[in-house]
This record gives structure tokens, C-alpha cells and sequence, in this order.
């Protein structure tokens, strides 16, 4: 975590000649449980980790932004009174300053220096990251409160409306409210959270397949719109309002399709409620069958796993210490999460990387994850 904000600081005195005036990082996040169960207003139940999006920045005294992505070695520059639609990393960053201007809020110019850490389209919402430093990054030079659940928000509409994924709202509040050594279960409709801690003697170990995706183009819109007929067929507002008993009652109504999306998410709805049970008790064994079984839901049901997740995940599964894995994030490639006991998680992370390479060729990163705070600035 240091390492990077000695980047920024450094790479930003070397472009400015002058230390920078602010270091805001924002962190990318692992989920737990609960997948593709947020935009139908269910239960989520997410960690920020400790990879993150750093920016080292001043302000400006007109309405410029200009920025010096580190990873991209490239220079943007937009202005915050003339936002136009264009392509590459810097959309999010101007659909972050329209968001928030939209919500009535003046922002000032700033420039400066960014990286991170949070691998592009694999599942640890990269960019979920970048909104909400880009948020922190405005509320430094500009006048106004930080109210986390507002920046959230704001990043789901320039996700939604300006980068077109229609995603939903986990990433963008985790990233913005991650607690220090809790991951927090989220009710997606009232955006409560709760805290909660894992098992005692456990580690969760995110397992990266190399392989990424993009949810502009990949089934997830579909996926959504598939759910939002389920909803519709039932009366209801969202898939969060239909029990398993009236699903069951009336599933044949659906296609066999829908059917199946919808079973996907009323199931995981159950599984992540009994999963934050399962913490509360410090039940491991537990909590590490729901999440295969959310694995097998996304795989079988849902069809957002892709062959590299199921491969890493079921070797994960055959390991000693394993108590469960799933993919983890909107799916279609990225990354997998294990639940594995501390003793074991070294053996583990080399077992696993070992045969995954045997099976696919693909060289994969393996590492075990801490919770840490969100969105924050740094002295
Ligand atoms: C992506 C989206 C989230 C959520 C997950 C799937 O990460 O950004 O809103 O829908 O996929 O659970």
C-alpha cells in the first residue's frame, strides 16, 4: 500500500517540481457472497482490499482537470464545464465530474499523478476504484461534504449513464465505506451495512485466472435485463421481493432461461443471509459451503462463470485448509475467492498456482487479502 503512494508522490514531483498538495487512494474490493443479487436490490456482502487507485494531486484555480496516469504513461485533460464523451480510462474520471455536477455540486479544477493496483476487468472493480478517488480527489479542491453513500451513488450514475455498464451499486459503496478488518453485509435496497467479521483461524485468498472481461460488452447488461423481466413476470418491484416458495409456485411461467437467472439470484439472496449468519456464529465450514454453492448457482444457472474460473475453482476446492471458493464479481473471466485456513494459506496459494498452470498454461496470482477502509486521503 505504501509502495504506490511513494509512486504517486514521487512521479508527482518529478512532473510538478513541487510535492503534492493531496494523496487520495480509493480501494478496489473482493465479494464475499452475493452475486448479481445488487441490481435486484439484494444482499451483497463485500471487503475492500488492499489494492487500490492512488491519485497525488493540487488544485487549479480555473475549471481544468489534467492527469498523468502512471500505468497508461499518458497525459488527459478535460474541462469541467465542457464534457464530452470519448473512449479510455479518463471517461472515468469526466463521467465522475458530470455525476457529480449533475447532483448540483460546484467542482474546481485540480492536476496530477495517478496508478494502481487493482487489475483492469478482474472482478476487484478497478473501476470502481478510479470513481471514487476521482471523487475524493474533487472534494479536496472543491466545497463540499463527503457523504459516502452520496459518492457511491454518483459513481453507479457515471458507470450507469456515462460509461454505459448497468452495473449495480456494490462496488461503488464498498469502495466508498470498507471498514478496516470487516467485510460489510449490504442490503442493496436500503444500502444498510453491517459489519462482519470472518471464522477465526481463516483467510481469504482472491485467486486472479489472468483472464478478464468487460462489462460493456460482455452478458452482464443481458444478464440484468433478463432479471428485470423475472421481476416484472412476478408483480414485483425487484427479484429481492419474490420468496423461494412463490418462485417455485410459478416458475414454470417463465422461460426456461429467465427461469434460471432468477433461480440464481433468489437462491444467492438465502445463501448470503445465511452466510453472514454463518460469521456471526464463526462457523467456517458453513460459510465455505455457501460459497460453493454460489459457485455452482453462477456457473449452472446464471452462466457468468467462464472455463478458467470453474478450473481454478475446483482445484482450489480439492485443497487441505479449503472451505469453500467461488468466483468473485461480475464473472465472464477475473478472479476467484477462496475461504482457507490461515495454517494452510501459503501451502494453498502454490498448490493451487502450480496445478492451475498444469491445466490451462496460464500463470496465475494468488495472494491472500486484508480489509481495509475506504475512500481516504493520506498526509
Ligand atoms: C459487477 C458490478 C456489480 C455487481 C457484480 C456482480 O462487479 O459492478 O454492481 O453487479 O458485478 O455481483
Amino acid at each position: 500500500m505504501s509502495n504506490l503512494k511513494q509512486t504517486v508522490e514521487k512521479i508527482f514531483e518529478e512532473k510538478f517540481g513541487q510535492n503534492p498538495q493531496f494523496i487520495v487512494r480509493a480501494p478496489g474490493r473482493v465479494n464475499l457472497i452475493g452475486e448479481h443479487t445488487d441490481y435486484n436490490d439484494g444482499f451483497v456482502m463485500p471487503m475492500a482490499i488492499d489494492r487500490a487507485m492512488w491519485i497525488a494531486l493540487r488544485p487549479r484555480s480555473d475549471k481544468t482537470v489534467r492527469i498523468y496516469s502512471i500505468d497508461f504513461d499518458v497525459w488527459e485533460e478535460f474541462e469541467l464545464n465542457k464534457l464530452e464523451k470519448a473512449t479510455g480510462f479518463q471517461e472515468y474520471l469526466k463521467g465522475m465530474a458530470w455525476a457529480i455536477q449533475e447532483a448540483g455540486y460546484e467542482l474546481n479544477g485540480w492536476e496530477g499523478v495517478m496508478t494502481g493496483d487493482v487489475p483492469r476487468g478482474s472482478g476487484l472493480s478497478s473501476s470502481a476504484a478510479l470513481e471514487l478517488a476521482t471523487a475524493r480527489a474533487f472534494y479536496e479542491v472543491s466545497n463540499f461534504d463527503w457523504n459516502p453513500k452520496e459518492m457511491a451513488l454518483l459513481g453507479q450514475k457515471c458507470e450507469n449513464q456515462w460509461v454505459g455498464a448497468n452495473t449495480g451499486i456494490m462496488d461503488q459503496l464498498i469502495s466508498a465505506t470498507g471498514q478496516k478488518g470487516y467485510a460489510l453485509k449490504i442490503d442493496c435496497r436500503s444500502l444498510d451495512l453491517e459489519p462482519v467479521t470472518l471464522p477465526p483461524d481463516t483467510v481469504v485468498v482472491v485467486m486472479d485466472t489472468m483472464t478478464r472481461h468487460t462489462h460493456t460488452d460482455s452478458g452482464y447488461n443481458e444478464r440484468r435485463a433478463q432479471c428485470e423481466e423475472a421481476a416484472k413476470h412476478f408483480g414485483v418491484k425487484a427479484l429481492r421481493d419474490v420468496t423461494l416458495e412463490t418462485f417455485k409456485q410459478h416458475q414454470k411461467e417463465l422461460s426456461d432461461v429467465v427461469m434460471r437467472r432468477a433461480r440464481h439470484v433468489i437462491t444467492e439472496d438465502v445463501r448470503t443471509q445465511k452466510a453472514a449468519n454463518a460469521m456471526k456464529a464463526g462457523d467456517a465450514v458453513s460459510l465455505g459451503q455457501l460459497m460453493n454453492g454460489s459457485h455452482d448457482s453462477l456457473r449452472d444457472d446464471f452462466e457468468v462463470t467462464n472455463d478458467a474460473l470453474n478450473t481454478i475453482v475446483d482445484i482450489a476446492r480439492a485443497q487441505e485448509g479449503c472451505y469453500g471458493a467461488r468466483m468473485t464479481g461480475g464473472g465472464f473471466g477475473g478472479c476467484a475467492v477462496a475461504l482457507v485456513k490461515t495454517a494452510n494459506a501459503e501451502l494453498f496459494a502454490d498448490k493451487v498456482s502450480t496445478a492451475y498452470e498444469k491445466a490451462t498454461g496460464l500463470e496465475p496470482h494468488i495472494y491472500v487479502c486484508e480489509a481495509t477502509e475506504g475512500a481516504s486521503t493520506l498526509g
